[in-house]
């Protein structure tokens, strides 16, 4: 099983999606990416990192690097933060390719929420936290079932 974690600019819902979901899931192979291009090669976003390090999650080595198509061919899921990540993802998909790409809510439906609000905006990277590490309970629990 390879994950995609799959965000707008991959330095914060994502790379924290990704840190959590290793640490929750470390024999599952997991990387994040962005649909959009403004940071590549970036680390994550400090205020993002500093949430994050408060909560034993360290996101320092990770990179930003944009989604492509080939991606579809590269992971067995593919994880959006929101609806318009969707629809940037499908924009790219390979002719015949039947990769699922699923919103990360989906797996926390007690959140009442549909998608992961962008904390670059609200600025609420520890409630983001809160949101992802419920999704990823969700998100291991739906995977140890299709084991
Ligand atoms: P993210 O947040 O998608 O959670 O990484 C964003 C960070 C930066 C930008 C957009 C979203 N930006 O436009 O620079």
């Amino acid at each position: 099983m390879r994950v995609l974690f799959v965000c707008l600019g991959n330095i914060c819902r994502s790379p924290a999606a990704e840190a959590v979901f290793r640490a929750m899931a470390p024999d599952v192979a997991a990387d994040s990416a962005g649909t959009g291009n403004w940071h590549v090669g970036e680390p994550p976003y400090a205020p993002m990192q500093r949430a994050a390090e408060a909560r034993g999650y360290d996101l320092a080595p990770l990179r930003v690097r944009q989604f492509t198509g080939a991606d579809f061919a590269s992971f067995d899921l593919i994880i959006a933060m929101d609806a318009d990540n969707v629809a940037n993802i499908e924009r790219l998909r390979p002719a015949g390719d039947e990769t699922p790409v699923r919103l990360f809510t989906d797996y926390a439906p007690e959140s009442g929420v549909s998608e992961v609000p962008d904390p670059y905006y609200t600025r609420d990277f520890d409630g983001t936290l809160t949101l992802i590490e419920a999704c990823v309970r969700g998100l291991g629990a739906a995977l140890n079932g299709a084991r």
